[in-house]
């Protein structure tokens, strides 16, 4: 017969009542997690089962998320949809019509719909993503020898201004203090803190299993798109041919997942993409896009504090923004 899900909320409320907590998160095994997103978070590292070849990208929020998700799916599906096409129709590119997030959704999202059927039915290789830590990685994950796990990382000062546009999107009239978001570094109140964990989880992992686990910076693809489509293409294990290359695919892609191409479209600049428990503005995801945003907004020496701040706690770890 049928299996109804049981909600996911409801199946983690008693465990979850159990864990510290502060205002909108609780600490799970380690790491503070918005409250919304949380039961996801169990379900996918209870029940999660890796298939060989899965590609997994995660990342802390704001650092570049949505690009990688474009990226990763326009990379890996370019042989079923061309992404130099703009026609219309059955061969329509998917970025094209919907919202990155809709091509390459966030398990705890799928989980927390109660729609993890949708996973076993996904066509293998699957693409999922995720704002989890390394640890806490579903074990189906994290031993398998072939799945695939692309990480990117954001200087913070940049993600930190990215995150307070982001919520006062969906705050008005309410905006949130400045220093609540700027502060979040202090106190480890950024979403999926401690940070340097976060990092530092896929940074030890990409330096010792370098074919399991790729680091990307938004700063370098940024810089060089081109070359960072191309790593995302060999570590997946689907390289650019040279007919591929001269026929400038490459550039295609970079060209479709462009913030200036993805922001100008219907499915990015109108409407609500359903996450958790609350919409979002589709057109929230696309912002400035640049390095350095933060100086329009904080004083030299506010800046200069987080810096040292964050090279003390990434002192010896050999990262650096
Ligand atoms: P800014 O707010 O600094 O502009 P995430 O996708 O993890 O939520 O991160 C959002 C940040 O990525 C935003 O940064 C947003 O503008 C930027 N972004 C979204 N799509 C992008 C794209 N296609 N290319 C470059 N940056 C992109």
């Amino acid at each position: 017969g049928v299996q109804v899900q049981q909600p996911v909320a409801e199946e983690y409320h008693d465990i979850i009542a159990t864990l510290p907590c502060r205002p909108s998160m609780h600490e799970y095994q380690g790491t503070w997690i918005l409250d919304d997103w949380l039961p996801g978070r169990m379900a996918f590292r209870r029940r999660f089962e890796a298939r060989a070849g899965d590609v997994v990208l995660a990342s802390l929020p704001k650092c570049g998320t949505t690009w990688l998700k474009a990226l990763a799916f326009a990379t890996a599906a370019r042989d079923r949809y061309d992404p130099s096409s703009s026609g219309g129709g059955e061969r329509r590119h998917p970025l094209r019509r919907l919202n990155p997030h809709e091509c390459v959704p966030f398990v705890e999202v799928v989980y927390n719909a109660g729609e993890e059927a949708k996973l076993d039915a996904a066509p293998s290789p699957r693409i999922i993503s995720t704002h989890a830590p390394y640890s806490l990685l579903p074990a189906s994950i994290t031993q398998s020898s072939t799945c695939k796990i692309i990480y990117i990382s954001r200087e913070p000062k940049d993600m930190l201004i990215s995150l307070w546009h982001f919520i006062n999107k969906r705050c008005k009239p309410n905006i949130i203090p400045f220093s609540d978001i700027w502060n979040s570094i202090y106190n480890d109140a950024y979403p999926e803190s401690p940070i340097r964990e976060h990092i530092l989880g896929y940074w030890n992992m990409s330096k010792i299993q370098s074919d399991r686990v790729l680091f990307l910076k938004y700063e370098d693809v940024l810089r060089d798109p081109i070359k960072n489509v191309e790593k995302i293409a060999e570590f997946i294990g689907q390289p650019f041919s040279d007919a591929e290359k001269e026929a400038g695919i490459i550039e295609s892609i970079v060209k479709l997942c462009s913030l200036e191409n993805l922001k100008a479209l219907a499915t990015n600049s109108t409407g609500n993409y359903q996450r958790l428990m609350k919409e979002v503005p589709s057109e929230s995801f696309f912002r400035k896009g640049v390095v350095g945003d933060w100086a329009n907004y904080v004083t030299p020496d506010m800046a200069e504090r987080m810096d040292k701040f964050l090279a003390e706690k990434f002192h010896g770890s050999g990262f650096s923004f």
